[in-house]
């Protein structure tokens, strides 16, 4: 009854999907549980890149089963064109991959109100549009919201889609005089022509899920964002709609979190973050300034919607924070090469907070706001480390960086990433 989970500890795109990717022999079902395509997964394997924002990451190894829990959003037109640039690359997509039946729809009026929501309000959140908040809001709101297994029935789909959709058309016109108005019987046969593609693969997967577990199946959590993202733990309300931290395995797959015997942290060596939203340790320095280096070297555009990612220093207020959330067991550290041409490299310690010292991770994002990072700087180690193997052959400095995060989130260290491949990790035990 081994479960584990891998979230990340910051505002997403810790490089998740390779420590999934190193974990999967190990592991039998690989499980998403939250979030929807806002997601960006990229896995370097066999010197191929593959993007996923929707399907689990661990879809990549033939072995495993791939789950789509029922806290998704999903939206059939992405699920089925990941399904198909797999195919296209090769990789077998049929009965391995399962879609909650309990999984939300995502359908165009949410993209357009997003799209309303977000244009030129000053509350903009700085979303990836691709519908994930209308989505929740619909299912949290029960009157409009519409399940995948929904989608099996047709009858009962053209009726339901007949009264949310006249409400929709109502609000997206107070919206804007202009906005798109929608069809439900156009709609309903789009959906149902989706519907004839992704029945294979729709399932009670609470059942499924917890049969596998009864079996002494080993399952693997996939977190998707970031635990500083999570709509009740994070940077609220610069946060995504879901549980995005280890919050939400529970409710996003059925699975009791009594299973969970590992839980891993993801970490970048530095911070990024896409969106609006405060960010202390922001490095906001220019175009020839270290944020910027770190931005190119480390390639931080977003995967979902190509934006440049804001860069920064490492924090472990905020991370220490989102460990204690998680339950976190042991950190792996990401993307240490990008730090390696820099002569000193900043930690976050505490914050100064209206002129004290904090070292708790302040509730809110508008406290957030008023916080001031309190440095330790470090010696940089200016040397390349893409080609290191093992701990030992690591530049002293580039040790001492690692020991020094692990005594301050008083965690283990069990994996450093020092490239994209596979091959460029260090396992520390
Ligand atoms: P939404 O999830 O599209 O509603 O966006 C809400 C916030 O979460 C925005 O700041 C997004 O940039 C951020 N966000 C959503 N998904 C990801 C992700 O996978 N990585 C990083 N940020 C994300």
């Amino acid at each position: 009854m081994a479960c584990t989970c891998v979230v990340g500890l910051q505002w997403g795109d810790e490089a998740k999907g390779k420590i999934v990717d190193l974990l999967t022999h190990d592991h039998h079902i690989v499980v998403r549980y939250n979030g929807g395509a806002n997601a960006g997964h990229t896995v370097v394997k066999d010197g191929k890149t593959y993007k996923l924002s929707l399907l689990p990451t661990g879809i990549l190894s033939p072995h495993m089963q791939a789950v789509i829990g029922n806290g998704l959003v999903v939206n059939p037109v992405r699920f089925l064109e990941e399904v198909k640039n797999l195919r296209d690359a090769g990789i077998a997509v049929g009965q391995n991959l399962v879609l909650s039946d309990h999984a939300h729809l995502i359908f165009p009026y949410h993209l357009e109100e997003e799209r309303l929501f977000e244009q030129g309000s000053s509350q903009a959140i700085g979303t990836t549009g691709r519908g994930i908040g209308p989505c929740y809001q619909d299912k949290v709101s029960r009157s409009n919201g519409i399940r995948v297994g929904e989608l099996l029935h047709p009858e009962h789909l053209r009726e339901r889609l007949h009264v949310i959709v006249a409400r929709k058309n109502q609000i997206i016109s107070a919206l804007s005089a202009n906005a798109k108005q929608f069809d439900p019987d156009a709609l309903c046969d789009e959906y149902l022509g989706y519907a004839k593609e992704m029945r294979l693969h729709i399932q009670d997967t609470v059942r499924l899920l917890n049969q596998a577990v009864k079996q002494g199946k080993r399952l693997l959590f996939e977190g998707a964002q970031g635990s500083l993202l999570d709509v009740d733990h994070g940077t609220y309300p610069f946060v995504t709609s879901s549980n995005s931290s280890a919050a939400g395995i529970w409710s996003g797959s059925g699975v009791p979190a009594k299973y969970l015997t590992r839980s891993i942290g993801v970490i970048k060596a530095y911070t990024s973050r896409v969106g609006r939203g405060p960010f202390p340790t922001e490095l906001d320095d220019g175009p020839t300034g270290i944020g910027e280096t770190i931005r190119k070297i480390g390639r931080e555009y977003g995967t979902v919607t190509g934006r440049p990612r804001r860069c920064g220093w490492l924090d472990v207020v905020s991370v220490g924070y989102s460990a204690t959330l998680g339950g976190i067991d042991e950190v792996t550290i990401m993307l240490l090469d990008v730090l390696s041409t820099l002569p000193e490299i900043k930690i976050c310690v505490a914050y100064e907070q209206d002129g004290q010292r904090i070292t708790d991770f302040p509730g809110g994002a508008f406290l957030l706001e008023r916080c001031k990072p309190i440095y330790e700087t470090l010696p940089g180690w200016k040397k390349d480390i893409s080609t290191i193997r093992k701990r030992g052959d690591l530049p002293a400095n580039a040790q001492r960086y690692i020991e020094r995060t692990a005594e301050l989130l008083q965690l283990p260290v069990s994996i450093v990433s020092v490239g994209p491949d596979r091959e460029q990790t260090i396992l520390m035990k």
